[in-house]
């Protein structure tokens, strides 16, 4: 196993995964729009048959939540047909498929972190899509592991650390989300814990227990005022800016989607089963702080 195919050429993750297969042996295969498109199937169809992948990483998704509101059918397009045809693809090639998935699926309830076992209860149309993915790729093909990650950022993309960093250089003062609880997750640790992964299903070759779900996420959990904290005291070591940044409730920043108020996942299956546990989000943090101001 070799040739891996990343979709989502451009986003946070398969950036990331472009720099961490090669370092475990494995060339990395990226695609991304408009050649390689959910919306039009001839284009993951003829993408596919020309690379002819041995394993697949699906980054692709619409990950813009509160979009997602307005255009359901757009996201469950992305977020769910797009992952059974891939499903499918990979199952008629008789190779792995790893779907990216969210703490989304979860409703936030349970007021302790979620195992994979517990119920999942989408709050909203960003959720309920990648749920439907979820279930379109181990039901598409017997090799599927899906991997539930959360707060995604990195040194490229649309993310919070990057938007912390742009706003707090404008204003003095910042108001952040301080009742929701969850887990950063910095891009490229994830990406080398996907190489990890597949590095073991090679080393191992597939094992019926690297079938379902696992929670793929930073150490460590936080809410977004602790990160936002965090974030601009681990820029001032490079001269950025230091807003004051205030907690306030969710009610207090309307946004369309409703989010799930604690979306902590117990990380013990993925250890288990691959031997891969991601470092803390404040490693993971610092890694990205560091790629953000190279020299600095
Ligand atoms: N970001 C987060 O906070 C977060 C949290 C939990 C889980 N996740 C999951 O983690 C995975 C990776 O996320 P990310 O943060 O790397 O995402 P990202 O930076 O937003 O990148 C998403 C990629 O998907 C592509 N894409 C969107 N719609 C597509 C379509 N219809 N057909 C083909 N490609 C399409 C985008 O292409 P364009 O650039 O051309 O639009 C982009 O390259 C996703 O499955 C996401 O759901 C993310």
């Amino acid at each position: 196993m070799r040739r891996i195919l990343v979709t989502g050429q451009g986003g946070q993750l398969a950036t990331g995964l472009a720099e961490s297969l090669p370092a475990q042996g494995f060339e990395a295969l990226l695609v991304g729009q408009p050649d390689f498109e959910f919306d039009k199937p001839a284009t993951v169809i003829t993408a596919f048959a020309a690379l002819k992948p041995e394993a697949v990483v699906n980054c692709a998704a619409w990950t813009a939540v509160d979009a997602a509101e307005d255009d359901e059918a757009g996201a469950f397009r992305a977020n769910a047909l797009g992952p059974a045809l891939l499903a499918k693809l990979c199952a008629e090639a008789g190779i792995p498929l790893i779907q990216i998935s969210t703490d989304y699926v979860y409703d936030g309830l349970k007021g302790a972190p979620y195992l994979e076992s517990d119920l999942t209860n989408p709050l909203g149309a960003y959720g309920r899509t990648k749920l439907a993915g979820e279930w379109a790729a181990l039901a598409g093909n017997p090799m599927t592991s899906i991997l539930r990650t959360a707060w995604v950022f990195s040194p490229v993309g649309k993310n919070f650390v990057r938007t912390m960093l742009a706003v707090g250089a404008t204003r003095p003062e910042l108001r952040v989300v301080a009742d929701q609880h969850g887990h950063p997750t910095a891009a490229p640790d994830l990406a080398d814990a996907i190489a990890a992964i597949l590095a073991r299903i090679r080393e191992t070759g597939w094992q019926p227990a690297y079938r379902g779900v696992f929670h793929a996420r930073a150490e460590q959990s936080t809410h977004w005022h602790g990160f936002a904290e965090a974030i601009f005291a681990g820029a001032a070591r490079f001269g950025g800016p230091q807003p004051r940044v205030l907690p306030i409730a969710t009610h207090e920043y309307p946004v369309k989607a409703v989010r799930p108020a604690d979306g902590r996942m117990d990380g013990t299956k993925l250890t288990e089963t691959f031997g891969v546990t991601l470092p803390s989000w404040q490693a993971g943090l610092e890694r990205v702080l560091k790629a953000l101001h190279p020299g600095g």
